[in-house]
């Protein structure tokens, strides 16, 4: 185990993944679409709010213990579901499973996963987890996933509904993004930098995309992310989709990509028991406002009527509790967890969990609250919000 007593910040495990990670999977993770200006707003409009400090509170028996759609939850804070997490570390889906398992968090299998369904249920002692859908034109696929994600023990599906098309990330672009990587001479020399990783990846036989490779009919070239989105993602995905997934699948459903009232009112309408205010970390619609920015119309729009949840810019404890005081009852978390996983597997997400949890526990009792579920806006001091 390495001694991670020194990490103390989600930007120390950003440094050290950054190092660690061939650089095509770090950029994937760590970019945004065209200008990136949505992608930096998500994480800088956290820092304009700022909070009302109080002193001389009993800040005795705090916790951080919350619910997301009834499930027990030790922080409101999810995995979210992110692209080829197995290629930033080997078996990276486990890992980031495992540790959420261990501190008591949902974790969330994103569609586009290296490890599969399958894999995540097998290795985690068929633990419950979620899991995200893309819908894709081949309707069959749909049928069959959501029945592989029945046997896996899957306790919430998170569809997805702000990725019909790909909004395009020059990097990519740039450093030829497949997984596996092809071995061109400039992957090569930057492999040969990533011995770590190299070595993970020799001992694991999960290097493409798990839930697809066997699975999906007429994929011709499954190793490049961006010819297959265009090939096989439905780009006439209509709330009509919305109801026949409802039905097929029959448990918990969330939205996600929700950054309109409008589209909020309709998701609420849709009987979906949560909806999730985000903009695809930034990787969608360049200048679309941040997530942290959208979410106070829609909380007050909607927030009796369906569970409201955000993610996007969450670096830190104070983020998820801002998020909290302006009507987040859950967020999600994508970069900071892979920062920790592309550092150090499993014990840097767990690393990460810890950090998260220890800032948000400290942050609310200085705001002078005990109880996560007792935070609402008088936390925040008016005019920064
Ligand atoms: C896919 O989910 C992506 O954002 O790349």
């Amino acid at each position: 185990m390495p001694d991670l007593s020194k990490i103390t910040t989600i930007e120390d495990l950003r440094v050290i993944a950054q190092r660690r990670v061939p650089r095509m999977f770090y950029d994937y993770a760590d970019s945004g679409s065209w200008t990136e200006g949505t992608y930096r707003a998500n994480e800088s409009d956290f820092q304009k709010i700022k909070f009302r400090q109080r002193v001389a509170v009993n800040m005795e028996g705090r916790s951080t213990r919350s619910t997301m759609v009834g499930q027990e939850v030790s922080m409101p804070v999810a995995i979210a579901p992110t692209g080829l997490t197995g290629m930033q570390h080997a078996d990276g889906e486990i890992l980031g499973a495992r540790a959420a398992k261990a501190f008591g968090i949902p974790f969330t299998l994103s569609t586009m996963s290296i490890c599969s369904l399958e894999d995540i249920a097998e290795n985690t002692d068929r633990h419950p987890f979620w899991f995200q859908l893309y819908v894709m034109r081949d309707r069959e696929f749909i049928e069959r996933l959501i029945e592989r994600a029945k046997a896996a023990n899957v306790s919430a599906l998170q569809l997805t509904l702000d990725l019909q098309i790909l909004g395009q990330r020059h990097k990519d672009i740039k450093n030829g993004l497949t997984a596996p990587p092809k071995m061109t001479l400039a992957n090569m020399i930057d492999l040969a930098t990533k011995p770590q990783w190299c070595l993970g990846m020799l001992g694991t036989k999960r290097r493409t995309f798990g839930n697809i490779a066997g699975h999906a009919r007429g994929v011709k070239d499954l190793s490049s992310l961006s010819s297959w989105t265009a090939e096989q993602f439905d780009p006439t995905l209509s709330w009509a989709d919305v109801e026949w997934i409802k039905k097929l699948w029959g448990g918990k459903l969330i939205l996600k990509g929700i950054m309109d009232v409008e589209d909020a009112r309709l998701a609420a309408a849709s009987g979906a028991d949560a909806l999730i205010v985000s903009n695809h970390g930034g990787r969608q619609l360049d200048g679309a406002p941040s997530s942290i920015e959208a979410l106070p119309a829609i909380a007050e729009a909607v927030g009796n009527e369906i569970e409201v949840w955000m993610d996007g810019g969450i670096r830190s404890g104070q983020d998820v509790l801002k998020a909290r005081a302006l009507g987040a009852r859950g967020t999600l978390i994508g970069r900071s967890f892979l920062y920790g996983l592309g550092a150090f597997g499993q014990a840097g997400v767990e690393r990460a969990l810890q950090i998260i949890q220890r800032e948000l526990d400290l942050s609310m009792a200085f705001c002078g609250r005990t109880q996560i579920d007792q935070v609402e806006s008088s936390i925040l001091l008016p005019g920064t919000f």
